[in-house]
């Protein structure tokens, strides 16, 4: 039988499999660096207000910074009967130190110390996500400005509806993961404040100085509430409700990915590095990194789900339910992490067909808008263009022509307010070029959004930089 730290009220020892069931040591052990961070802050504020001894704090600290490197370098062995990463650390930490290591967990709880080290890691893996979508927003900014000029048609329904350039559909998605960036922004202020002090759920009776905490690892806010702060989880919630988002985002991209490389479509190739083939047709290039990070989305959007269950009927303050918020958080993270470096690669790699996306426009009606509006610039009601529009349109598909075919005559007959400029006027180039409103697809839109995308980035990346500095450095 190996001791609990909290066994003294006990007279047994704890029934096995109940021992497995309860322990977190599994997956909570990747929060060792948070623990040893939080632990060593505690740590300097105990010695700082006098409660513990300055000889004991150097040797806590000394401690855990031994056990620091036995984790990195896989010295430590972790015991599932200590049931989570908290409590292995602090056992062997007073195997290590003695008397000094069993002051540590003066004036606080394993309820306000597991909040902190969430609040921790999450800070870390937002800015850690935050990078990825950074990157995937070059990639997706870089791969527009190479194929600037490329004109496809844009679809309403899954059906041609008007002529746009391929840059400004990959900047849709930019956008997209504007937003995302700004979510996790979000995260990051709702994460930045600081639980420690909170003690089991009431605060505690020793003089603590919770800014000194504060200050050491660099939060910008305090609870002020301790019941609060040992039952918040609403960081966590936004963390998988901006991580669902995201992937959503990811998973509509994947779509079009895969319809786009199909036979049908051919309007992008992938590298033949980013796919995979079958076992039994010899013939298949499959895009299973589009089809993954699509399925994946399901998963991740399973976990917000299962921690808003989780929590939707708990009572005040903590509760062993709420160790139910990691595992599905961490999935979370690595599968969004990885999706997205994936997805920068994917598109880095990937050609775009430009002569099939032209004939997708060249030999299509997805210029009839552009008809209708050039007889309404010439007065005509649009409601009357629009007809005239589709009974040319009509006219053509009984004569198996384009728009683009008729002569002029034949443009005279549906109305004479056609003239010999009209081709010119439902070229893709004229269609693409003339809508110039704000954020429309025009050429001189796009470029302004390119600018837009640059700047963007830079600022996301400085906004970065600042997090990441206000990460605790241990070691
Ligand atoms: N492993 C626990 C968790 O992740 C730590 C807090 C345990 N607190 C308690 N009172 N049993 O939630």
């Amino acid at each position: 039988m190996s001791e609990k730290l909290w066994g003294g009220r006990f007279a047994k020892s704890t029934d096995e499999m109940i021992n497995d069931f309860q322990a977190s040591i599994g997956f909570d052990k990747r929060l060792y660096r948070e623990d040893i961070a939080g632990s060593l802050a505690h740590a300097a504020m105990l010695a700082a207000c006098g409660i513990i001894s300055r000889e004991d704090e150097e040797k806590i600290a000394a401690g855990l910074k031994a056990i620091l490197r036995d984790i990195e370098e896989g010295r430590f062995s972790f015991d599932v009967a200590l049931e989570d990463i908290h409590m292995n650390i602090e056992k062997r930490l007073t195997d290590a130190i003695g008397e000094a290591g069993g002051r540590l967990h003066t004036a606080r709880s394993r309820n306000d110390q597991v909040a902190l080290d969430m609040h921790l890691y999450v800070r870390r893996e937002v800015a850690a996500v935050a990078e990825h979508i950074l990157d995937l927003q070059r990639a997706l900014a870089g791969t527009a400005a190479k194929y600037r000029d490329v004109i496809m048609p844009g679809y309403t329904h899954l059906q041609r509806a008007q002529p746009i350039l391929l840059a400004h559909h990959l900047l849709a998605y930019f956008a997209m993961l504007g937003r995302d960036f700004d979510r996790f922004a979000g995260v990051w202020q709702r994460a930045d404040i600081m639980p420690l002090g909170a003690g089991a759920l009431a605060g505690t009776t020793f003089p603590i100085d919770r800014e000194f905490v504060a200050r050491r690892l660099h939060f910008e806010r305090i609870y002020g509430n301790s019941l609060d702060a040992v039952s918040d989880r609403d960081y966590i919630l936004e963390f998988l409700a901006a991580a669902s988002i995201l992937m959503v985002h990811l998973s509509r991209l994947s779509e079009e990915i895969i319809l786009w490389c199909t036979r049908e479509f051919s309007f992008i190739e992938l590298d033949d590095a980013h796919c995979t083939g079958s076992s039994m047709m010899p013939q298949k290039k499959n895009p299973d990194v589009s089809e993954l990070v699509r399925g994946k989305t399901g998963r991740v959007v399973g976990h917000l789900m299962a921690m808003l269950t989780a929590v939707k009927g708990l009572p005040l303050a903590y509760n062993k339910d709420l160790q139910e918020d990691k595992e599905g958080l961490f999935d979370a993270i690595d599968t969004v992490k990885f999706s997205l470096a994936v997805y920068a690669r994917l598109l880095r790699g990937m050609k775009v067909n430009r002569e099939i996306m032209r004939r997708a426009v060249d030999e299509d009606f997805s210029n009839a808008t552009d008809l209708a509006d050039y007889l309404a610039k010439k007065g005509l009601p649009f409601r009357e263009a629009h007809a005239v529009a589709g009974r040319a349109v009509q006219y053509c598909i009984e004569r198996q022509k384009w728009l683009k075919d008729l002569t002029t005559e034949e443009f005279r007959a549906l109305s004479p307010l056609f003239a010999d400029d009209i081709r010119e006027a439902i070229s893709p180039e004229a269609c693409v070029k003339n809508r110039n409103s704000l954020g429309g697809t025009s050429n001189a839109q796009v470029d302004r959004q390119l600018e837009a995308a640059e700047a963007l980035i830079e600022s996301g990346a400085k906004l970065v930089a600042d997090w990441e500095s206000r990460l605790p450095e241990i070691g």
